[in-house]
């Protein structure tokens, strides 16, 4: 009887294992490494700008406060989605946000593009106390952050991890970022960060 080979493998726990591992790594790979080498998704989109230092410690607080856990900030290529967010999420958006903070779970609305889409005034009293202006809202109101300042005493750090990986920011952005920062309230520069998500792709509509 002639051996059958795929036979030996499948007999033997052991080259089994190893043969799946192989098989999975090269799929794997045949999916991940192209991506690395593609320009629409690892370069920013034209016109992107790094956050600025308010912004970046907006961000902070924004995940700080956990708004990424109710909030997602990405728009999904899907009617539904476009029609009620504007375009699409698009990678070269994201090249720069460490962690990205795409989520997963919606309990509130998408705001990958809620930059610009209310006032400074708006959102600063929905975060005070959101039945105020969307009286069915179960958002949490974030008072505290109103009154809680900032010192600056990270920021220049931040930005500094921020360019390691890969956001240009300057020399002068970074020596004047904690004095750019310093003083202002956590309210200031989470409504900064949130005024400005999305809008480079508006601006090039
Ligand atoms: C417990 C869940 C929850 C958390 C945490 C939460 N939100 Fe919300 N958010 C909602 C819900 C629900 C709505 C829709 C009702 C409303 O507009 O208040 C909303 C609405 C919003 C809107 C208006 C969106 C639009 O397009 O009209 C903004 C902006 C917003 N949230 C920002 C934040 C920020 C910033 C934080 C963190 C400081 C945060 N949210 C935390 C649930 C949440």
């Amino acid at each position: 009887m002639a051996i059958n080979k795929h036979e030996i493998v499948e007999k033997n726990v052991g080259v089994l294992m190893v043969m799946i591992c192989v098989a999975i790594s090269f799929a794997t790979l045949v999916e991940i490494v192209p991506l690395f080498f593609q320009k629409d998704l690892n370069e920013p989109v034209p016109g992107m700008k790094p956050l600025t230092a308010l912004q970046l410690e907006g961000r902070d607080i924004y995940i700080r406060e956990g708004c990424h856990v109710c909030h997602t900030q990405m728009i999904r290529p899907l009617r539904a989605e476009t029609e009620r967010y504007g375009h699409y999420s698009v990678a070269g958006e994201s090249v720069w946000d460490h962690p990205f903070l795409w989520g997963s779970k919606r309990t509130g609305p998408d705001l990958a593009r809620i930059g610009e889409k209310y006032s400074d005034d708006w959102q600063y009293v929905h975060l005070m106390n959101p039945r105020d202006v969307v009286p069915e809202s179960n958002m949490p109101g974030f008072p505290w952050l109103a009154e809680n300042k900032l010192d600056g005493e990270l920021t220049a750090k931040k930005m500094e991890i921020f360019r390691n990986f890969g956001v240009p920011y300057t020399d002068a952005d970074i020596q004047g970022g904690a004095a750019s920062v310093k003083g202002k309230t956590e309210m200031e520069a989470l409504i900064a960060y949130l005024q400005q998500l999305g809008t480079v792709m508006k601006q090039r509509r």
